[in-house]
């Protein structure tokens, strides 16, 4: 969700207005992916580097990341919104790891599309954490494969992404997803996250649809196989 700085710079507000705004945007987004009968939406909220920042910023995205739980949840729970909260969580205070896991629990048996958040999120930090378990686990030579190790990252039991979308023009994928996005679309565009509604989400996807998608094969072998 890249871009709420450079959009509070360009209007002369603080950063934390810009994330702010982009509460609103995962918000519209969400709505929209509900609308347009996404499954699966995933969203890079705070990474194991974002922790860097200035406190103050820290200290803003975590009161928002809080905040946003407490004042949405009844209306997700409504909208039958399940919420996944992804990552090294035992890095978050008490208090906001027992609201995450309140909201998780609360909204598990929900279907219409799984929402995760991914929070002080890594990807070779998943990578890590799934390896060391594996080990913990035992598990034998003949048992590391690919499916295996899938089930053991964080996002366990959700497909791998379709699509990733990059705002504000990043051309990098920021260990986001690592393992899951080998042969996702990356549709990358210069729109700030917090501009980034509806209509936005809707270009991607049109863009998307457009996209033939070879996952290794000729793209006469995709048509032909219908
Ligand atoms: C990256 O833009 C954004 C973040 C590190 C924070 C993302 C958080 C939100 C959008 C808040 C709402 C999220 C939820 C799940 C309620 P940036 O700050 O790096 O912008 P810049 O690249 O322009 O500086």
């Amino acid at each position: 969700m890249d871009g709420n700085g450079r959009w509070a710079k360009e209007r002369g507000l603080p950063r934390i207005a810009g994330h702010r705004e982009g509460a609103e945007s995962v918000r519209a987004v969400l709505k929209a992916c509900v609308e347009f009968g996404v499954k699966y939406l995933t969203v890079y909220a705070f990474s194991t580097e974002n922790w860097r920042r200035p406190q103050e910023e820290v200290d803003f995205l975590m009161e928002l990341f809080s905040a946003t739980i407490d004042r949405e949840l009844d209306e997700l729970m409504a909208e039958g919104v399940k919420l996944n909260f992804l990552g090294r969580l035992a890095r978050f205070s008490p208090e906001i790891q027992a609201k995450m896991k309140k909201a998780a629990d609360k909204t598990a048996e929900n279907k219409r599309i799984t929402v995760s958040v991914m929070l002080n999120y890594g990807g070779r930090a998943e990578i890590v954490d799934a390896l060391r378990q594996m080990t913990n686990d035992k598990l034998a030579n003949e048992q590391i494969n690919e499916e295996n190790i899938s089930k053991y990252l964080y996002t366990c039991g959700i497909p791998d992404p379709d699509l990733l979308i990059r705002t504000a023009n990043e051309m990098r994928v920021s260990n986001f997803l690592l393992w899951q996005i080998a042969y996702a679309e990356i549709y990358v565009t210069p729109v700030y996250w917090p501009d980034f509604r509806r209509e936005q989400l809707k270009e991607a996807i049109e863009d998307y649809q457009k996209r033939v998608r070879k996952f290794g094969q000729t793209e006469e072998q995709i048509k032909n196989a219908g």
